[in-house]
């Protein structure tokens, strides 16, 4: 067994879309990712592209209320990462995914660093509502609702490509990844910088790299152990043999 399991020191995690795929939202570049199926769907995600298109937004708000995550629940995945941090062990999550997943199966601390997709903000003013506030404009016939303050462009509270992270969020995430002992990254493909980055962050500050994965990542090279079992498997399964009770 992989002596980074006996390491007793503060755990760091980063999840993307693949620790959700369980809960019956796909992810993005895996096999049957939204944008492996649909590579123009990226094109709803680059911010520049939505500011400038209108029958883009309309898509982009159909999107919203079509998105699968409404119906999901967390899954034995995201549990036990809460199994992990309920035994005492600092555990800190930085999530690339806006379905608040983790915060629904009970997760403290978890820095999305790519926003979430229940709330909504203006481009132009502070004006900032849920989304499924808007979402019932959206149901009511609006298209394309604008802010009702200013009339500017209304976005769901993601980032999307061409926008700047949150530097909070960064300063968060980067603390997570450098005083993280083991650093799990879980269900990424490890392609979208500067989450992926983390991994080399940790791994600078004398973190073992975990890497949870289906498929390669560019970090591979850098991990102490690489598992390649559905993520669904692999995380209660590792959590037990983290807190020794496999
Ligand atoms: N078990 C193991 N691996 C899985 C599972 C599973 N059940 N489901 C999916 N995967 C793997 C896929 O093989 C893939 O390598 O999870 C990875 C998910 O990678 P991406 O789809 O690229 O998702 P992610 O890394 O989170 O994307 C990062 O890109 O599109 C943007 O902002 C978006 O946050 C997202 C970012
Ligand atoms: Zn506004």
């Amino acid at each position: 067994m992989t002596d980074w399991r006996a390491r007793r020191g503060p755990i760091g995690v980063l999840t993307g879309a693949g620790i959700s795929t369980d809960s019956g939202i796909p992810d993005f570049r895996g096999p049957r990712g939204v944008w492996t199926e649909n590579p123009i769907a990226e094109l709803l995600s680059t911010y520049q592209n939505y500011v400038a298109d209108p029958a883009l937004r309309v898509r982009a708000w159909q999107a919203r209320r079509d998105n699968p995550a409404w119906q999901a629940t967390p899954n034995p995945a995201h549990l036990a990462l809460v199994r992990l941090a309920e035994s005492g062990r600092q555990v800190g999550i930085i999530t690339q995914n806006i379905d608040r997943l983790h915060q629904r199966a009970g997760s403290g601390t978890v820095v999305e660093i790519h926003g979430n997709m229940f709330e909504v903000v203006c481009i132009d003013c502070e004006f900032t509502t849920s989304m499924a506030t808007t979402l019932g404009r959206v149901a009511a016939g609006e298209p394309d609702p604008a802010c009702p303050d200013c009339g500017g462009i209304l976005k769901a509270a993601t980032v999307m490509f061409g926008q700047q992270l949150d530097s909070d969020a960064i300063r968060e995430a980067v603390h997570i990844a450098e005083t993280a002992e083991v650093f799990l990254a879980v269900g990424s493909s490890l392609q979208v910088e500067p989450a992926a980055s983390m991994c080399a962050v940790a791994v600078d500050a004398g973190a073992d790299l975990v890497i949870v994965n289906a498929e390669q990542t560019p970090y591979d090279d850098y991990a102490a152990e690489i598992i390649r079992e559905p993520i669904g498997d692999a995380l209660p399964r590792l959590v037990s043999e983290i807190l020794g009770d496999s």
